[in-house]
């Protein structure tokens, strides 16, 4: 997952940085997250989720082959679909019932896939939230795409606040970090613990997730092969999966 943005970060076009400077330093897209966004990103579907449209970095991209220093925000996870995201995805759309009246958090949402999932499904109410503001912005769009009603996204930190007494937690390609993991797998336990929360958890087979402890506690519900252009610019992931936590 990481590998896609250090891919971003590391590419580079001398043929536009010069005029591409000038332009977003006289424009006033990059103090506007929305018209950034909807001037530098690409509208698709992936053929495992064609239900749904995002906005998104694609290679047809300026961006994508420019200087990453020119890049005006931190790391645009939200311009990615990620592969753990795209699993858990597909799975809620063919199992509406799972989120069906009930109130369902998307943690670490990006581009908000799986929270306008849920709200496809008929979630009475959905939260997207991700420590990135810009995401926020992404995800409004990708509402309005799918013309989603509109959902709420927050901005906070929730892992290691109190838990909340949510139906369903997601969680797309969130467990890339050792020390993210840590905090999820004990936060989530507590989630579940107290109120009966259920925590569906997508991810490729990262390192950190297949390794990590709590791999002991989690069922695998299902798993699909990827598309073609998701294992190119995943170097090597060929699947992914979907697995409840039961701590
Ligand atoms: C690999 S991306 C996955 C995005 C999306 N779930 C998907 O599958 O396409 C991980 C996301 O988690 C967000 N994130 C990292 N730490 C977080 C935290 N403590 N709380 C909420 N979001 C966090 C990042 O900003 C990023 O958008």
């Amino acid at each position: 997952m990481l590998l896609a943005c250090r891919f971003i970060r590391q590419s580079v076009s001398a043929t536009f940085r010069l005029n591409y400077i000038e332009q977003t330093r006289s424009s006033n897209s990059a103090t506007c997250p929305r018209s950034f966004i909807l001037q530098h990103t690409e509208v698709v579907s992936d053929p495992l989720t064609p239900e749904i449209r995002l906005r998104l970095l694609t290679q047809r991209c300026e961006f994508w082959h420019q200087k990453p220093e020119l890049w005006p925000y931190g790391d645009p996870y939200w311009a990615i679909y990620w592969p753990g995201g795209q699993a858990l995805v597909r799975f809620l759309l063919d199992n509406p019932q799972i989120v069906r009246g009930g109130s369902v958090l998307d943690l670490g949402c990006g581009c908000g896939a799986a929270a306008i999932a849920a709200g496809m499904g008929g979630a009475s109410y959905v939260l997207a939230n991700d420590i990135d503001p810009v995401a926020g912005e992404a995800f409004k769009l990708n509402c309005e795409l799918n013309s989603t009603k509109p959902l709420d996204f927050q901005a906070e930190n929730l892992i290691g606040q109190e838990v909340a007494p949510w139906s369903l937690i997601v969680l797309g390609d969130m467990f890339y970090d050792e020390d993210l993991a840590d905090l999820l797998h004990d936060w989530l336990g507590r989630c579940v613990g107290r109120h009966g929360t259920k925590v569906l958890i997508g991810d490729p087979g990262r390192t950190q997730f297949a390794s990590h402890p709590v791999r002991r506690h989690l069922r695998q519900l299902a798993q699909y092969s990827l598309s073609e252009s998701t294992k190119r610019e995943n170097y090597g992931l060929t699947s992914s999966g979907v697995w409840s936590y039961e701590p």
